[in-house]
């Protein structure tokens, strides 16, 4: 990714430190934030500073890295890698590229012989995390691309490009690798509240990309599909089933059922860390529930030039803040991976 002609990655780890754009700010502010122990990046993690599966994952691997360079060179070593792993695995519920992370460096850790053995395969499990998930959207992007046609309209939700990754993306990156390939491509892009990731970072990205978009209210994305501007819709995932069910950004499902409905091509874009194959279906994945003020209140900069909140709601009312819901597979055109692309009730074959 490039801001402002710079390449960035969305997080990364410097002897000790975890280092990450600032999500929660943007566009209006661009921040890199640092993260010197374990704790403050689960911190980091539950407050949204970094979000989306595969960077929430990387910085969960960074994160665990921490933990074990962090715990004591003593009998307690042990113990201090579980309780740190219990730490980083309580920030979010959902996205499975964060227990893939934490049980793959833990198991890294625990496999060494000695303690700073552990220490060392720690951090390299951690970096190989963040660089497998950077080559498998890159991998992604080529394989989405093919099902992009010149002038495609398309339609996402949320933000599944390179700020939800350490660079690239799952639904942006076939959009980004089919601009470079010189197509005409044009993203609508749903605003996703309450956070906005659409409006606030898929916006920024498409932005800096080039890339012709429009910002359409959550509610649009129906009616622009049934008056035929949408040709193809494509989204990422937070985790995927063994039956191919996806959770995903709260608001998914109905934009699947009415692709469904209108016949329009309805993709899933996800690397293999996504898929859960321990989860036979979608009822059995966790669906976190966030505070009622990220509803209750809208966050953005101020006409003060700060960066700020306004109520929306009356004194008193209450919201329920579901941050994710779950698409059935019947819905799910196809499974995009970095091996290629799968029909969802075969998902488990990329893992095999
Ligand atoms: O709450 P967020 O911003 O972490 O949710 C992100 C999404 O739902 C993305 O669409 C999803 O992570 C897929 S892209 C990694």
């Amino acid at each position: 990714m490039k801001i402002n002609g710079v390449h960035y990655r969305t997080v990364w780890m410097e002897k000790t430190v975890v280092k990450m754009i600032n999500q929660a700010v943007l566009p209006h502010f661009f921040r890199i934030e640092e993260f010197k122990t374990h704790q403050e990046t689960a911190r980091a993690i539950t407050d949204m500073i970094v979000r989306g599966a595969g960077a929430i994952g990387a910085t969960a691997g960074y994160g665990m890295a921490q933990v074990v360079l962090e715990a004591p060179d003593t009998s307690a070593f042990l113990d201090a890698v579980a309780a740190g792993a219990q730490t980083l695995t309580r920030t979010r519920p959902t996205a499975q590229n964060l227990f893939y992370a934490i049980d793959r460096v833990s198991v890294a850790a625990k496999a060494a012989r000695t303690v700073p053995e552990a220490r060392a395969s720690a951090v390299q499990a951690a970096e190989q995390i963040a660089e497998e998930d950077l080559s498998s959207c890159a991998s992604i992007g080529c394989h989405g691309a093919s099902l992009l046609k010149d002038g495609a309209r398309v339609l996402t939700h949320c933000n599944a490009g390179w700020l939800a990754f350490v660079d690239w993306g799952s639904a942006l990156a076939p959009v980004y690798t089919a601009v470079r390939e010189g197509k005409r491509v044009f993203v609508y892009a749903d605003e996703t509240r309450p956070w906005n990731q659409g409006s606030r970072l898929t916006s920024f990205e498409l932005g800096n990309e080039g890339v012709s978009h429009a910002i359409v209210t959550d509610n649009a994305s129906g009616f622009l599909m049934q008056r035929g501007q949408v040709d193809i819709v494509i989204v990422g995932a937070d985790r995927i089933a063994a039956n191919g069910d996806v959770a995903n950004k709260i608001g998914t499902y109905e934009k699947a059922v009415v692709a469904h409905e209108l016949g329009i091509p309805f993709y899933v874009a996800a690397p293999t860390s996504t898929i859960d194959r321990n989860c036979p279906n979608g009822d059995a994945i966790p669906i976190e529930e966030r505070a009622e003020d990220e509803v209750l209140y809208c966050r953005g900069l101020l006409d003060s030039g700060e960066f700020g909140r306004v109520r929306l709601a009356p004194p008193g009312a209450r919201a329920c803040n579901l941050a994710f819901d779950v698409t059935p597979a019947r819905y799910i055109t196809g499974i995009i991976t970095q091996k290629g692309v799968f029909a969802p009730g075969e998902i488990l074959q990329a893992v095999s």
